[in-house]
């Protein structure tokens, strides 16, 4: 059976939080949303979170500005028409946008080892649709831009249908929103990428909402250590749900942080993923690996102008430094899977919820995630 909505091939007229400057608070808009053109789908977006990434690209202070834009990357909707040459797709499926996208025809896609699509892969920088060049928001016939292919924080967006992930229509989009980046991005950096071996020590730095899913792939791959570090220490208490044993905070020590982690664990730690963006945390997280086979993973997004600096005799010295997008996860092909993780329980997303808001009140949202307080936030894009 399939689902017709009237809107299709239609202007819509809807809600969406637009940025109309670096830092400044989102306002609530009237936007003119464009019909889906060739290989697009037009999705109404029912939840949506936020995650980190959003607020370096709207606060623009280490990156490039790009404005007025709708923000938004993770969240989870139905697609309310499609355009030509879609045949994947159809009105009223349950989908997860992701900023990343699987074309299915280039040599990464077709590569086991990569989820880097030449066609679809993150450019954070890029606020038009590839089709044409241009966006398909606009208030009075002027363009506001996108981010990320997504653009989340609008009732209706379009997205190329390499972006989209078909889910399970039993799901329950609000839980399984944050599954369209930080949680899955966090699970795939240890699970796909970091691969510790059972009875390992892990280090998890960042201990937000990706770092907590990066300690749960850690636990479900058996490691027998896993410590926590970060610089706020009331993310402490909240981390054991997540099977993080011990914990860190750099600035209890005067000492730089490797060194502290490698007299806990004789030497370094078997694997680290690091998620918090901060270039110092990315080089301590590759120091604190142990030699002859210690692996780094990097998953925090970097200001544009950071350098990584270590000596060569730590990679010498056979430590490897790696790095991941979503967690290596091909958006389409794997995404479907993971949401069936939680359907099988095998995967808890509810402890990764701490917050809930209207779709009115989305600023608050930025507030808590400023401010360290909680993990992720629910945006209710009907309320
Ligand atoms: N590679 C990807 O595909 C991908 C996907 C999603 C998010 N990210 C990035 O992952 C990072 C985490 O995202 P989040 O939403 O969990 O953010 P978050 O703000 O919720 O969590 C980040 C945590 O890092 C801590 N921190 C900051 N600097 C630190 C330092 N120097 N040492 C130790 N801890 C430090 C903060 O106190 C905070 O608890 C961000 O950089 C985000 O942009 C990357
Ligand atoms: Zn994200
Ligand atoms: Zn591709």
């Amino acid at each position: 059976m399939s689902t017709y909505f009237s809107t299709q091939g239609q202007v819509i007229r809807c809600k969406a939080a637009v940025a109309w400057g670096p830092g400044k608070p989102l306002v609530i808009e009237e936007v003119e949303v464009a019909p889906p053109q060739a290989m697009e789908v037009r999705l109404k977006i029912l939840f949506t979170s936020l995650c980190h990434t959003d607020v370096y690209f709207w606060e623009a202070k280490g990156q490039t500005p790009v404005f007025p834009r709708i923000f938004g990357h993770e969240a989870a909707g139905i697609v309310e028409s499609v355009g030509e040459g879609v045949t994947e797709l159809k009105p009223g499926d349950h989908v997860l946008p992701v900023f990343t996208g699987e074309c299915k025809e280039c040599r990464h896609c077709k590569s086991e080892e990569s989820n880097m699509c030449d066609l679809l892969r993150i450019n954070t920088n890029r606020g038009v649709m590839l089709n044409d060049g241009k966006s398909r928001f606009s208030i009075n016939g002027k363009p506001i831009y996108h981010f990320v292919g997504t653009s989340t924080f609008s009732e209706y967006t379009v997205v190329h249908v390499g972006c989209v992930a078909k889910i399970d229509p039993e799901a329950p989009l609000d839980k399984v929103c944050v599954l369209s980046c930080g949680i899955s991005t966090g699970l795939g950096a240890t699970l796909n990428v970091a691969k510790p071996p059972k009875g390992s020590t892990v280090a998890i730095f960042g201990l937000g909402a990706v770092g907590l899913a990066a300690a749960e792939g850690a636990r479900m791959a058996g490691a027998s250590r896993i410590i926590g570090v970060d610089l706020n220490s009331n993310r402490f208490e909240e981390a054991k749900k997540f099977g993080v044993t011990e914990f860190v905070n750099p600035k209890d020590y005067n000492k730089p942080v490797q060194e502290v982690l490698a007299e806990m664990t004789d030497g370094g730690v078997d694997r680290s993923v690091e998620c918090t963006g901060s270039i110092n945390a990315m080089i301590s997280a590759f120091e604190c690996v142990h030699d002859g086979w210690g692996v780094a993973v990097l998953v925090g997004v970097p200001n544009k102008d950071d350098a990584f600096k270590t000596h060569p005799i730590n990679v010498l010295n056979e430590k490897t430094l790696k790095g991941t997008f979503f967690g290596n996860y091909k958006p389409r092909t794997d995404l479907p899977s993971v949401v069936e993780k939680y359907m099988n329980k095998e995967l808890e997303l509810e402890k990764f919820i701490t917050h809930e808001l209207p779709f009115s009140e989305i600023n608050k949202a930025f507030e808590y995630m400023l401010k360290g307080e909680g993990l992720r936030c629910i945006i209710h894009m009907g309320a």
